[in-house]
């Protein structure tokens, strides 16, 4: 296969931080997918309709003249979040999840939820008016092993969660790990779904330590060994519509992660469908892109599927070393590297 056409994707999981970081990273988003899910981890989270509000105006203050993109808004989860907060956020018709950050898990999740029987009664509002919760699925307990935590949340929180609130309909965000995939697969409730990233598909946890450490490959959660790599793979190739995409494409800038204790996050949303294709191509499934990419999503999150296309080529090229993000750069996931497909321009 030379060319591929799809419908146009949307992003189920992405950071487009704000103010002037927002205008460098929001048209590489634009280019690539029509829809995406914001994660709120800002500073100050976004905790309340009013704040999503504000910021929604902001994102869409910073598209630029001629591009499409509707951006999906989440709510930041904390022990406060009040049961009232979660009916408004429904009636907003704009807030499409509510996020739960474990607290002190990653960036910005300070005020994160510390417990979630903090959390009961919202989640009882999120089950009955149907509003998905998003989860970070990692314990933060420090004797528990990095490589460890995700398979932890879910024997520890994600189980018994989902048993006392059977109707809520839950998105596994970026899972890392084939006891995440095995799980979900398991689960026959249809309110269950995931997402999974690029970076997770292409590589395993031997591109941090490649003849030195690579701080461009770190994220959370932590990339993995081959083995839950290749499970990955399996199941974003599956055609199972419980999988779906989301980037996690996280910006920060070069001097924040080439540094004694950098930050987590890849950058992959300039060439984020690139790099889908490419894993989706190396494991002969090319055919069940466009699914994984721009049918499950919406299915999930019950809003209508796109009617646009893209096109990919099968076409060499040499990604950027840095991209320009205020007065610095950000260093792209495979920077300088060539790309095996490429996104016709739009
Ligand atoms: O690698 C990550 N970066 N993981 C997260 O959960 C947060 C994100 C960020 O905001 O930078
Ligand atoms: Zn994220």
């Amino acid at each position: 296969m030379q060319t591929i056409t799809i419908t146009r994707p949307d992003d189920w999981h992405l950071h487009l931080r704000d103010g002037a970081a927002l205008t460098f990273v929001l048209p590489h988003t634009a280019r690539q997918f029509a829809r995406a899910i914001v994660m709120p981890n800002l500073k100050p989270p976004v905790t309340t309709v009013e704040l999503a509000t504000a910021y929604r105006q902001r994102i869409l203050a910073a598209l630029p003249n001629g591009m499409k993109f509707q951006p999906l808004m989440t709510l930041y989860l904390t022990d406060n979040t009040a049961p009232d907060e979660i009916r408004k956020a429904k009636d907003s018709g704009f807030i499409h999840g509510v996020k739960l950050y474990p607290a002190g898990a990653t960036t910005n999740s300070d005020a994160g939820v510390t417990n979630l029987k903090h959390c009961w009664k919202t989640l009882e509002v999120m089950q009955q008016v149907g509003m998905p919760l998003l989860i970070h699925g990692e314990v933060t307990d420090s004797a528990i092993d990095l490589f460890d935590r995700e398979k932890a949340f879910i024997d520890q929180q994600l189980i018994p969660l989902r048993a006392a609130f059977p109707e809520l309909r839950v998105v596994f965000e970026h899972i890392t790990t084939k006891d995440a995939a095995d799980y979900v697969r398991s689960d026959t409730s249809k309110k269950l779904g995931a997402t999974i990233t690029a970076h997770h598909l292409l590589y395993n946890r031997n591109a941090i330590f490649l003849g030195g450490v690579r701080p461009h490959y770190y994220c959370l959660p932590v990339l993995k060994r081959e083995k839950h790599r290749l499970a990955l793979v399996e199941a974003a190739t599956s055609g199972d519509a419980r999988f779906f995409l989301g980037t996690d494409s996280a910006p920060h800038a070069k001097g924040a992660k080439e540094t004694a204790c950098g930050c987590a996050g890849c950058y992959t949303a300039l060439h984020a469908l690139e790099l889908y294709a490419e894993a989706f191509d190396a494991a002969g499934k090319l055919d069940k892109l466009e699914a994984f990419a721009s049918f499950h999503g919406p299915d999930f999150y019950r809003l209508p599927r796109n009617t646009e296309h893209v096109t990919l080529k099968r076409e060499t090229w040499k990604l950027p070393d840095e991209l320009p993000f205020m007065d610095t750069t950000i260093i792209p996931l495979r920077a300088g590297e060539v790309l095996q497909w490429k996104l016709r321009g739009n």
